[in-house]
């Protein structure tokens, strides 16, 4: 079984890759979960994750020919890395080399990872401009939106919805994150917009810039913290449909790339 979630939000820096990887380690309690790096040209989930040093990346795997950087050939694997009770996909930061990469070939890389995980989860990048932006959101099953409550941040969550629904994709819910006191007027009434459940409310925290800090995840850096708790809260109403993992592949590899985002 397997079923893939985008984490998006259309926003810049609303949390998405700290959530990415704070849900991934509360689902871990209960699935195999995978994670990828799925901004492939602004990636940093490898300084959230402690793999800044790793030797082979997703870059790597979306490159024509798909070379390491010694020029040996690499396969799926050999980016794969065991974290904090998950596998975890980076990405290289190269400039050169997300030049040099086609973000269609991401469609068999996540076919090859859904053969053997239960949950996948795309750190998506901010905006829906170009290719490689929206590329999860066409591939994932359901979004999970992170949003701040804020007048700007709830519209372009909006739009990722509406992207969403016009490929079919669903929505798991969404997450306030970077919440100061209670979810305010803004928040509470956005809450109607949007399709699915409210996951939760992950409060403004010094521990999860802390642990951005040490290079670690949120629920490995400070586990007892009130973030971390919101967010275990958030990965409980999360509940992963088993959908064959041959389908899943199969989907995957047939999804047509939007010539226009
Ligand atoms: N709940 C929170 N409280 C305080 N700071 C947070 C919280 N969640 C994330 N941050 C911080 O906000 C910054 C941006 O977070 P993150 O990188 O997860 O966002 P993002 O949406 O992935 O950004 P980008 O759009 O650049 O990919 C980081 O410094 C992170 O530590
Ligand atoms: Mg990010």
């Amino acid at each position: 079984m397997v079923e893939a979630f985008a984490v998006a939000s259309g926003k810049g820096g609303t949390g998405k890759t700290t959530t990415t990887l704070a849900l991934g380690m509360a689902l871990a309690r209960r699935y195999d979960v995978t994670v990828v790096d799925a901004d492939t040209g602004m990636a940093n989930l490898l300084f959230h994750a402690g793999l800044a040093d790793a030797p082979v990346t997703l870059q790597d795997l979306l490159a024509p020919d798909a070379r390491g950087p010694d020029g040996a050939a690499v396969d799926v694997a050999d980016a794969c890395y065991d974290r904090h009770g998950m596998r975890v996909v980076p990405c290289g930061t190269s400039l050169a080399g997300f030049e040099r990469s086609d973000p269609a070939r991401l469609r068999e890389v996540v076919a090859e990872l859904a053969a053997d995980t239960d949950v996948l989860l795309l750190d998506s990048p901010a905006t829906l401009a170009s290719k490689s932006a929206v590329l999860p959101i066409v591939l994932a099953d359901r979004v999970v939106v992170v949003t701040q409550p804020t007048i700007p941040a709830l519209s372009d969550a909006l739009k990722v919805q509406e992207y969403a629904a016009s490929y079919g994709t669903g929505i798991a819910g969404v997450l306030f994150n970077k919440v100061r006191g209670d979810l305010g007027s803004v928040g509470t009434q956005a809450e109607r917009y949007f399709e699915g459940p409210t996951l939760g409310s992950v409060p403004d925290s010094d521990a999860a810039r802390a642990a951005r800090d040490a290079g670690e995840p949120l629920l490995a850096h400070a586990p007892d913290s009130d973030a971390a708790e919101a967010y275990r809260a958030a990965a409980a109403g999360i509940d992963p449909e088993a959908n064959a993992a041959g389908d899943v592949a199969d989907r995957f590899r047939s999804a047509v790339v939007p010539d226009r985002p």
